[in-house]
């Protein structure tokens, strides 16, 4: 662990805080809403700093971090584990926590619960929630309980034993049933919508039917805003991108490159260096080169 201490994230700030509010005017101005996920303080400061509009503990944290094969096995426990860390960092966008798998399915009562969580415990300033015309009613409960709550609709990877990963709305009817689904949650108080792996046409006419913000991630460039797993984006998945991954940097190939490089230094003695080592005080020195050479050794 590296002695170096952190700059105080007070010094960085780069913008007004970005709220619910926020995100509606952006939609209403027609002005492009930004959005990635993260899971961990550093790439959280990175991408606050960066100026991202909404950052999301997404519970692809599953796959991207924890090395599970689905969503599915995310904890209550570790989605706030992981938002704490985030929340250490954000100061500008608005933080968005993934309810877990399990947390919001079993009844009301522990759906609030859940939620109030990762608003008390973990500081997020919203909960995302799968699902759409089913879930409308709690949207609506968790929204009176003053905690604002985004949904997802489309591709809704926790219901993947049920759907699959498919490109959902593939039909005029699948458009109408998610526009109804949007609609629903609207209605219910949501504050955005997150439109995943649908036609390009579906995430357009959905984002017209809506007053509040959709954000899309494989939904086409018509949505009001754009978000990606920050491990796509960087390419450090060491999986095949989806199609609609746009791989901005490949931090796997960078940091492979350095530890391999490092080892490599360490093998050959040239890491660490006599600048990269402390020495002693000058006194302390001379007393050292004044003993004997056996007791000098320290053997
Ligand atoms: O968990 C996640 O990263 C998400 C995004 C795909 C929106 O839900």
């Amino acid at each position: 662990m590296s002695i170096i201490q952190l700059p105080p994230r007070e010094d960085s700030v780069p913008a007004p805080k970005i709220t619910a509010q926020t995100l509606l005017e952006r939609k209403q101005a027609h002005q492009p809403i930004t959005a990635l996920t993260a899971y961990d303080y550093s790439t959280a400061r990175l991408v606050d700093q960066a100026g991202i509009d909404m950052v999301l503990v997404g519970d692809s944290l599953g796959q991207a971090v924890l090395g599970y094969d689905s969503t599915l096995p995310v904890t209550m426990d570790e989605m706030l584990h992981h938002t704490r860390a985030v929340r250490r960092a954000v100061r500008h966008a608005l933080l968005v926590a993934d309810m877990p798998f399990g947390s919001y399915h079993s009844s009301t009562y522990e759906a609030i619960a859940n939620a109030t969580r990762f608003i008390k415990e973990a500081g997020a300033e919203a909960v995302k929630i799968e699902g759409g015309r089913n879930r409308a009613e709690l949207v609506s409960t968790i929204t009176q309980a003053e905690i604002a709550v985004v949904g997802h609709i489309g591709l809704t990877p926790q219901s993947v034993h049920r759907i699959g990963y498919r490109v959902q709305g593939k039909s005029v009817t699948a458009i109408d049933d998610l526009i109804a689904d949007a609609r629903a949650l609207e209605a219910a108080g949501a504050i955005a919508v997150v439109l995943e792996c649908v036609p390009r046409e579906a995430g357009g006419l959905i984002t017209s039917a809506l007053a509040i913000p959709t954000i899309g991630i494989g939904a086409g460039p018509d949505c009001d805003g754009q978000i990606l797993v920050f491990h796509d984006l960087v390419n450090l998945t060491g999986a095949q991108p989806a199609k609609f991954v746009r791989r901005y940097a490949d931090a796997s190939a960078l940091i492979t490159e350095a530890v391999q490089h490092y080892a490599s230094d360490v093998r050959d003695g040239t890491f660490p260096a006599d600048a990269e080592s402390y020495h002693l005080p000058r006194e302390a020195g001379a007393e050292l080169l004044a003993r004997e050479p056996q007791k000098r050794s320290g053997r």
